[in-house]
């Protein structure tokens, strides 16, 4: 196996901890991305990590901002070296109606869930290109495929990192790397568990699986689309969803 540097956006969320873990356990040297004001908790965290056997490297980075982006990637660059597996997993909601939505909620939920897939990978895609080689795993989400009540701006955002994952894995499909969407349903973490309990627990009782995803079955189809074994699968946008969602 051939050990690569991954970086993991919102590396120390619900699913970014579990996609961290698993590409540790594949042997690579992983780093997490947090959101700078959270210094202490994901001081915390990566101290769990290391009881639980990881060795995860942590980078302060707002995602969506280009300039802190082009700082965080050169960084990583000079600690650990050029990001070969790049996971866009940093994301947030801001739920609400469209004829209730304030501007500032729809656009937190665009710059932080979709202009961060621009602002980081555009840092790192030309290390990726020089070296022949590169994996870029975008977490967006069942609602950017199907829609959701009362998520126009997360729906809209996830929806549009597909459209980045499909044109950039043209761009770069000739040069050893993949560029992939992976698409969750709603998955067991304190994003869906800050959500209205009777709304929650209606839509997971229309999950034809009748239960939430678990992380670490997230973090196994990023594990696989970030491995060597995948070089031939770009473009594409994994459901990874109970059935919530099915398409063609
Ligand atoms: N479909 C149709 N109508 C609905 C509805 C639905 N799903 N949900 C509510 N309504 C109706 C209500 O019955 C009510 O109707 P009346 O006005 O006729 O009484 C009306 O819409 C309520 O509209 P409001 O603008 O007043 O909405 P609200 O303030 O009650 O709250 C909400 C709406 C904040 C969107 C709330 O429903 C909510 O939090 N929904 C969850 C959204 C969701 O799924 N978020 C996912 C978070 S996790 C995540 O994003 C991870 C991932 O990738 C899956």
């Amino acid at each position: 196996m051939t050990k690569r540097v991954a970086f993991v956006t919102g590396g120390n969320g619900g699913i970014g901890s579990a996609i961290c873990r698993e590409l540790a356990k594949q042997g690579h040297s992983v780093v997490a991305g947090y959101f700078p004001p959270e210094k202490e908790s994901a001081e915390a965290w990566q101290k769990q990590m290391h009881d639980e056997g990881f060795a995860i490297g942590l980078a302060a980075v707002d995602v969506s901002s280009f300039e802190d982006c082009e700082r965080a990637v050169a960084e990583i660059g000079d600690e650990f070296g050029s990001v070969d597996i790049l996971v866009n997993c940093a994301g947030i909601t801001r739920d609400g109606t469209l004829k209730k939505m304030p501007e500032a909620n729809w656009k937190a939920v665009i710059s932080t869930n979709l202009d961060s897939a621009f602002n980081v990978t555009r840092h790192v895609v030309n290390g990726m290109l020089d070296k022949g080689w590169g994996r870029i795993i975008n977490i967006a989400s069942v609602n950017g495929q199907r829609g959701q009540f009362g998520q126009a701006n997360y729906s809209a955002a996830k929806a549009g990192m597909h459209g980045f994952t499909m044109a950039v894995a043209l761009e770069t499909a000739a040069k050893g790397i993949t560029v992939n969407t992976v698409s969750p349903g709603y998955i067991a973490t304190a994003m869906t568990e800050a959500m209205p309990e009777e709304v929650l627990q209606s839509i997971v009782n229309s999950v034809p699986m009748r239960r939430m995803g678990k992380p670490e079955e997230i973090a196994n189809t990023v594990a696989w689309l970030a491995s060597e074994e995948n070089a031939y699968t770009t473009g594409a946008n994994i459901p990874v969803n109970g059935g919530l969602f099915t398409s063609h």
